[in-house]
């Protein structure tokens, strides 16, 4: 029987051996860093679907694993491990993609991601090679969550003004703003107030239309576009006048402003086409000639 004097003992002993470790390690990687674990600092993914957090171990090529690398990721917000797997609202939600223990790629699949996944993680690694043997720590990764994009046209029939909306819900975070674009130029960005608790809130703006052109809702992480949502405005009735010279047919009824414009790919069809008979011509010459 364990006397609990020698179980503290050894509670102490590996305590010990950790820190020292620890030390080692950190002396080493002082002087030149050779194993580093580097994680990209931010990701987006959309409400309900899979998202990768990437970890990969980077070694020198002077050194080598002596043995595999052990794998921990966190959820430094809620303290929850994700890997290994025993937290009960990550079972069956966290994949790990390389599942050969050798890979230095230790990316995660993260799936049916909610708004309270909303965070950062921490990839964890104790490592064992020649020259060091510690637990190394990549910078974290935040994982942003976005909703479906509403941008939509209203026509107000007390102004001549039609008015564009675009409305998302985002986690709560400076660095995700959304703007509306016309033709490539941004018309107005909206930003978040850092403050209040929710993990989401939802971004929306109201823009008066100006002119045809394309418009574009966007939202960004900082400098990344993660979704947009666009359309191409093309007010032919108001613009009749203007265009005096160029009758358009088929205007009778009251075109709706800010319909949805799909540019058929005509081009395409007619290469296609072409392919086709001349393909056709082909086997007819050759079979002519067989004969
Ligand atoms: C790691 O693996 C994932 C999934 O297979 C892949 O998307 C990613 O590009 C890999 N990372 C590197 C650095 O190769
Ligand atoms: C706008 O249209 C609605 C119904 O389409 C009508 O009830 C309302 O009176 C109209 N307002 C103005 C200012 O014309
Ligand atoms: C355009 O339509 C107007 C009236 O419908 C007509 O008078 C004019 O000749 C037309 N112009 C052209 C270029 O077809």
């Amino acid at each position: 029987m364990i006397r609990s004097s020698e179980l503290r003992h050894s509670f102490m002993l590996m305590k010990w051996i950790w820190t020292q470790q620890m030390f080692l390690c950190l002396m080493v990687s002082s002087t030149s860093s050779l194993v580093t674990v580097y994680q990209p600092p931010v990701v987006a993914s959309a409400l309900g679907q899979a998202v990768m957090l990437h970890c990969q171990l980077n070694l020198t090529l002077d050194e080598k694993l002596l043995t595999s690398p052990v794998l921990y990721w966190d959820n430094m917000n809620t303290k929850d491990r994700l890997w290994p797997q025993t937290v009960d609202k990550y079972i069956n939600r966290v994949q790990l993609m390389d599942k050969n223990a050798n890979s230095l790629n230790k990316s995660i699949l993260l799936t049916s991601v909610q708004w309270h996944d909303s965070g950062k993680y921490l990839c964890k690694l104790s490592i064992n090679t020649e020259k060091e043997k510690c637990r190394k720590l990549g910078g974290g990764t935040s994982l942003m969550v976005y909703d479906t994009m509403t941008f939509k046209l209203t026509s107000r029939n007390d102004t001549t003004t039609d008015l564009l909306h675009c409305k998302i819900k985002v986690t709560r975070d400076p660095a995700l703003v959304l703007s509306v674009v016309h033709n490539g130029a941004k018309l107005k960005s909206v930003h978040q107030d850092a403050a209040a608790a929710q993990p989401s809130v939802t971004l929306s703006m109201s823009e008066p239309v100006r002119g045809r052109g394309k418009y574009e809702c966007q939202l960004h992480l900082n400098t990344a576009l993660i979704t947009k949502s666009s359309f191409l405005h093309n007010p032919l009735v108001a613009e009749e006048e203007r265009d005096a010279d160029k009758n358009v047919t088929g205007t009778s009824s009251p075109t709706v402003a800010g319909a949805v414009v799909f540019p058929e790919p005509w081009f395409l069809y007619g290469s296609l086409l072409l392919v086709t008979i001349t393909i056709l011509l082909g086997i007819i010459t050759i079979w002519k000639g067989k004969c």
